[in-house]
């Protein structure tokens, strides 16, 4: 008899899993392509503008032509809101692109991966700007530049660098790529990965050489609290958007993927320091441990209170079956907990 019970409870585990997973699951804000042939049905999930175009072959999406003054932009159409599911939890989200700089005899702007705020018109190439984004008080947007323009006017430290733009060309941080020993405008193509942990604030930014694996040490790491600078949780788009400013600089992603998740929401006002890496280091490992102190103790409870209805239901439900050997109901139904036992007496 003992397998009865503990089958029962494996079902009703089943049965709770299957009901909280979607309170704890990823939101659908999210897409990968590799390619952007036919059979990808990309159309569905992004948008192009500009002169941006699918090569033939559909290997890649080139966001700038052979032309001065070409601009491209590629835009997820969902749009991602700051806090999401039931209860409400930050959103945080990770991308990952490939993509390569053809050399020119001047140098375009380059490509930037931007977060457009709420109202951005994200159809809008501004050509006073950089990445045809307008540098503006108007509109407002996040961005990571891979930017091959020395523009003195942002104080840009060379034509090789990434930066962290908050609504502005001039860079909350920037870092030398020639130092990692990159070169964004080599033809080469280059990987990208953008993660945003909404629990920590934290923005990273690693980058390699396409076949290269993820590198563990962040480029670039930025606090930056996207839901305290935009504080309704209207919603964001994200997209890749260049500008190859007079040269004939050309710019194409070969590959595109993003996920959104949702984290609890624990963070108080601690203020994390991410100058020194190490020291951001820390700070994250504790705010793990807290998450996951926390979340243990819940799904525990949640587990626990689940079982314990559940069995003594189940404790009832078997109560029921021998209690009532002999019940006043018809046939049919009296016969089936006796071959039921039967079964599983063998
Ligand atoms: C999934 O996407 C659709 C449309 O893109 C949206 O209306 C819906 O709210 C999304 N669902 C979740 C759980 O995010
Ligand atoms: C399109 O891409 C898929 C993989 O994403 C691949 O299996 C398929 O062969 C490609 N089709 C063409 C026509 O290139
Ligand atoms: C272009 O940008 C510069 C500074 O970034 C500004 O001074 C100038 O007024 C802008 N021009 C136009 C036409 O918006
Ligand atoms: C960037 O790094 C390269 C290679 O080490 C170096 O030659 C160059 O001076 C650096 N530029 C800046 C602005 O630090
Ligand atoms: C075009 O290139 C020339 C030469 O490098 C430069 O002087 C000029 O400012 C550029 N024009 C624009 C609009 O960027």
């Amino acid at each position: 008899m003992a397998s009865n019970p503990t089958s029962i409870y494996f079902i009703i585990l089943c049965i709770f899993t299957l009901f909280f997973k979607p309170l704890i699951a990823e939101s659908n804000s999210s897409f990968s392509f590799q390619n952007f042939n036919k059979s990808s049905s990309f159309e569905s999930v992004l948008a192009l503008y500009g002169d941006a175009k699918v090569e033939h072959d559909g290997s890649s999406i080139q966001l700038t032509g052979p032309l001065e003054s070409s601009a491209g932009r590629v835009i997820f159409k969902n749009p991602i809101k700051f806090y999401g599911g039931i209860p409400k939890k930050l959103v945080s989200f990770s991308t990952y692109f490939s993509f390569s700089i053809s050399s020119g005899s001047r140098n375009g702007d380059g490509l930037a991966f931007v977060v457009f705020s709420d109202g951005y018109p994200v159809d809008l190439f501004d050509d006073n700007g950089s990445y045809g984004l307008s540098n503006g008080d108007d509109f407002k947007f996040l961005s990571v530049e891979f930017d091959t323009l020395m523009d003195d006017k942002y104080g840009d430290m060379n034509g090789n660098h990434v930066g962290i733009d908050l609504s502005n060309f001039v860079s909350l941080k920037a870092t030398n790529l020639s130092l990692a020993n990159l070169g964004l405008d080599s033809g080469n193509r280059l990987q990208v990965w953008i993660d945003y942990e909404s629990s920590s604030r934290r923005l990273e930014v690693r980058m390699s050489k396409f076949g290269s694996n993820r590198p563990v040490d962040p480029l670039l790491l930025q606090q930056i609290d996207l839901p305290k600078i935009w504080p309704d949780n209207e919603g964001f788009f994200v997209g890749l958007s260049s500008f190859n400013r007079n040269s004939s600089q050309l710019c194409n992603v070969y590959s595109w993927s993003f996920k959104t998740r949702q984290s609890p929401d624990w963070m108080h006002s601690e203020p994390l320091d991410p100058i020194v890496i190490k020291e951001g280091k820390e700070n994250e490992i504790k705010i793990h441990k807290k998450n996951d102190c926390v979340m243990r103790v819940l799904s525990a409870l949640i587990v626990g209170i689940g079982l314990g209805a559940l069995g003594s239901f189940a404790g009832m439900f078997v109560w029921t079956l021998f209690a009532k050997r002999r019940p006043v109901s018809p046939e049919e139904y009296a016969m089936k907990p006796v071959v039921d036992s039967k079964s599983l007496s063998k």
